[in-house]
């Protein structure tokens, strides 16, 4: 089956984009990358041309996707969004460009799962503004080429591994890494979510949900959002013990973990006598792909400083072992 063109929306519409910053002000953290697109942005706004091509990576949750937002309003320009695994064919990537009108930016997620035929398509695109469209097969076949209105992509990907260096290579406006946000910058995200969820949620009560966000925005407002509802079903105070009774209820405990994170650590350490054990044979044991436990579990198991990453597999530190009380 093709896949549909990708939605064209103004720069801010989903029901997401609720609590999504529109301009650099409210967007909080990732210091380096924020200034070093600023730059780029107001250098090409003043020349009057588009920005180069942008490649943003990082875990998940970190706000990558709300950059590309930002960069759309700050340009005034609509945000054309799709992803690496609903661009399936050629067919489907020369359709989305060729809908394209002079200025859109074009933002892929996950670009890293674009397959080989429709990468070599957005060569020539990204570095010529032009389509190589062939047509007929075998010694007939001819290339008809087709000049792009100009654009920008944005990429996004949580497996840089993944990105061949030739399409990084593309990416003129440079490829920027997102991290792990510190507790007060998440406590500074959600306060102002709190504000426009109308929701009145002490400092410390922030602070907590912070801790336990897994150090990304996404999860925060998530909790934040789901604190929420359970405030105003109970009908009580805001306060830290509420909040501790709704976290457990929602299954994360007080570093932020949940039972698949716990899951990790209790397999690492009880199956694995705490490593080194290799990513495919914890993966196995879990159920789940090398992948997964590399992009949703890990990171933030690292940043916790609960497990390492060894030439040897995967360990468990002492203070893994302290937390799950083995
Ligand atoms: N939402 C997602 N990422 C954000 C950030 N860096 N600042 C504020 N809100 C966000």
């Amino acid at each position: 089956m093709s896949s549909t063109p990708p939605e064209k929306k103004p720069a801010r519409a989903d029901l997401d984009s609720t609590l999504r910053p529109d301009n650099w002000e409210e967007y909080i953290g990732q210091i380096h990358t924020k200034e070093n697109l600023k730059i780029s942005i107001e250098a090409a706004k003043g020349r009057g041309e588009l920005p180069e091509h942008l490649l943003f990576y990082g875990p998940p949750g970190v706000g990558k996707t709300t950059l590309a937002y930002i960069i759309a309003n700050e340009l005034n320009a609509p945000i054309r969004v799709t992803s690496g695994v609903a661009v399936e064919r050629a067919g489907d990537l020369a359709a989305i460009l060729t809908n394209l009108e002079p200025g859109d930016i074009l933002f892929i997620d996950e670009i890293h799962q674009l397959s080989k035929k429709v990468e070599e398509l957005l060569y020539p695109a990204l570095e010529a503004g032009r389509l190589d469209i062939i047509l007929g097969k075998g010694p007939s076949a001819r290339t008809v080429q087709l000049d792009l209105p100009p654009f920008t992509l944005v990429g996004a990907t949580t497996r840089i591994a993944q990105v061949s260096s030739p399409l990084r290579s593309r990416f003129g406006g440079g490829v920027h890494q997102l991290d792990l946000y510190t507790d007060d910058e998440i406590a500074t995200i959600i306060s102002r979510s709190a504000k426009l969820l109308k929701f009145s949620v002490p400092g410390d009560v922030l602070q907590i949900i912070a801790q336990r966000s897994r150090s990304t925005p996404r999860t925060a407002n998530y909790l934040l959002k789901r604190f929420r509802d359970y405030v105003s079903v109970q009908k009580k105070n805001p306060d830290i013990p509420l909040f501790a009774e709704a976290s457990t209820l929602f299954g994360i405990d007080d570093k932020g973990l949940n039972k698949d994170d716990r899951k990790y650590l209790k397999v690492l350490i009880e199956t694995f006598r705490g490593g080194p054990v290799g990513s495919k044979t914890l993966a196995t044991a879990l159920g789940e792909e090398v992948s997964t436990l590399e992009d949703l579990y890990e990171p933030y198991l690292i940043r916790l400083g609960f497990i390492e990453r060894t030439t040897r597999g995967r360990i468990a530190t002492q203070r893994a072992y302290e937390h799950m009380g083995l």
